[in-house]
Formats: structure tokens, C-alpha cells, sequence
């Protein structure tokens, strides 16, 4: 497991914070009012830094896909900012989509090829890359998602987990920068978790800055730098797992059995 590192705080210098890690996403003052006027986001403020995994968790209508969405623009502020890799996520759209992956919770509505090979070939072909570059890279990241031996079968066929792992790989050809995941385990039986998780682990060891979304903390927050608790649409707590895990249930989410035990927080892979 990988060492938590500190956590960042507001800094005059847009990129770098005074530790030196450079900032990859920076929200300010970031506000959201639905057409219905409900406000699903109130004043969020957060910067992560690259390479960094962090867990953005809370209970169900907290705000955390509506947070995710405005990452790459399918959702835009009613009011503050989002800034990916210094550049301003309403301004950038098509470059920032390039940036930063995103793995919707309901995998199906990702699938677009006939084949697990087309699916992923799918945005590289449609960019008009050579063709080689094209097997290279599909090849490449379906191994990656240990999805290789697959790659001739009918997407819709495969189980909940290979169709995540499916999905992960489809936004990894197109190697961006920050992968967001929403509920990246909801409906997955164990082996899919694992597997999932594996892959997840995976993107972050190459250096990939992971945004994960869940209310379920059990399974991923071993593996975490940072664990950022959403309530009503703001930001009620972020800091290292192990320093405030404890205070899961007071937001709506599940406390880890190891942590009710008192113990170290353990990996699902183990
Ligand atoms: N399109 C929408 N119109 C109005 N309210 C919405 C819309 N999408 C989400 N909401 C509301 O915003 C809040 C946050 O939703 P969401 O971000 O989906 O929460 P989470 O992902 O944490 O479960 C919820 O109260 C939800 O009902
Ligand atoms: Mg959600």
C-alpha cells in the first residue's frame, strides 16, 4: 500500500503548493444549482495534486457524481471554478476531456463496439489514429485490465466486472491524465471487486491521478492517499484515511469493519 501523502491546501501559486506537488485539479468556490433549483453543490474547494488517490465518499444524494461531473465539463458551475492541468474546465471542454477519463457507474451505457477489441479501438478510431498506434495502444490497455484474452468477445456478454474493467480500459487507450470513477463497485460480485480494484491499483502505480467515488468505503480505502467526506453538497472532511475514518457514519457512510475493530485498514486484495 502506497503512503498517504499530505494533503493539499490553497496556495498563491495556481500549480504548485509549498511542498511543491503540483496541483492537477484545482476547485474553487465551486457551486451548482440545478434546473429544479436544488443545489447540489455549495462552495467546494479542493486541489489534488498528481498521481494522487483520492476517495470522495458519502451517502446517496451527497453530491459526489455531480461533483465528478464537473471535472470534465458534462456538468458546468453556476458559480467558482474548475481548473485540469491549469486549464479551466468550461473554456477547454474538448481538451480537458482528453485529460480526464471517466468511468460512469453503469458500465452498459459505455459500451459502444461489437467486439471488446472494437469498444475500446472506438474514440482512437474515431480521432483517426494509424493504424498501428491503434493495436499498440488497444492491445496495450486491455492488458492492462487483464481483459486481453477477451478481446473477440460480444461486450454484452461479459460479467459486471470484466464490463467495468471493459470500461476502464475504453478511457486508458486514450491515455488521460485523471481517471474518475463513479461507484466503480456497485453490483459487483467478489472476484469483480477484486478484479476491479486490481485494476484501479494498477492505473495508479503508472501514475494516473485516481478520483474515486463511493458510499462504500470498505473496499478501496486501503489503497486511498486521501479521503474527502461529501455531505449535503460541501465538503465535510478531507485528510489521510486512517486520521478520519472514524468519523465515516457521521456522514452517511459505513465505517470499515477493521477500523470499528481498531485496526489498521486492510486491503480487499488481501
Ligand atoms: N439533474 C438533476 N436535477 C435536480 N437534482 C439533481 C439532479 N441530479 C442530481 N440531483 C440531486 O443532487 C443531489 C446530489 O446528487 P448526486 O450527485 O447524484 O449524489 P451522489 O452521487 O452522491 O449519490 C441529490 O439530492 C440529487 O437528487
Ligand atoms: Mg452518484
Amino acid at each position: 500500500m502506497r503512503q498517504a501523502k499530505r494533503s493539499l491546501t490553497s496556495t498563491a501559486n495556481p500549480m504548485h503548493c509549498e511542498n511543491l506537488v503540483m496541483v492537477i485539479i484545482r476547485i474553487k468556490n465551486l457551486c451548482h444549482r440545478f434546473e429544479n433549483g436544488h443545489w447540489g453543490l455549495k462552495n467546494i474547494n479542493l486541489d489534488v495534486a498528481v498521481g494522487e488517490f483520492v476517495v470522495l465518499a458519502g451517502a446517496n444524494g451527497s453530491g459526489k457524481t455531480t461533483l465528478l461531473r464537473h471535472l470534465n465539463g458534462l456538468l458546468l458551475p453556476t458559480d467558482g471554478s474548475v481548473t485540469v492541468d491549469g486549464k479551466e474546465v468550461q473554456n477547454n471542454i474538448l481538451q480537458v476531456r482528453q485529460m480526464v477519463g471517466m468511468v460512469f457507474q453503469n458500465a452498459d451505457s459505455q459500451i459502444v463496439g461489437e467486439t471488446v477489441y472494437d469498444d475500446v479501438a472506438f474514440g482512437p478510431e474515431n480521432l483517426g489514429w494509424p493504424r498501428e498506434e491503434i493495436v499498440k495502444k488497444v492491445t496495450t490497455s486491455l492488458q492492462q485490465v487483464d481483459l486481453a484474452h477477451l478481446q473477440h468477445q460480444r461486450p454484452h456478454l461479459l460479467s459486471g466486472g470484466e464490463k467495468r474493467r471493459l470500461a476502464i480500459a475504453g478511457i486508458l487507450v486514450m491515455n488521460p491524465k485523471i481517471i474518475a470513477l463513479d461507484e466503480p463497485f456497485s453490483n459487483l460480485d467478489y472476484n469483480g471487486v477484486k478484479q476491479v480494484l486490481q485494476s484501479i491499483i494498477g492505473l495508479h502505480e503508472m501514475g494516473h491521478t485516481i478520483i474515486l467515488a463511493t458510499h462504500d468505503l470498505e473496499k478501496v480505502v486501503a489503497h486511498a492517499d486521501r479521503l474527502i467526506f461529501i455531505d449535503k453538497g460541501q465538503i465535510a472532511r478531507d485528510g489521510a484515511p486512517e486520521m478520519i475514518i472514524k468519523e465515516s457514519e457521521a456522514y452517511g457512510v459505513r465505517e470499515p469493519c477493521a477500523s470499528r475493530l481498531g485496526e489498521r485498514l486492510s486491503s480487499w486484495l488481501n
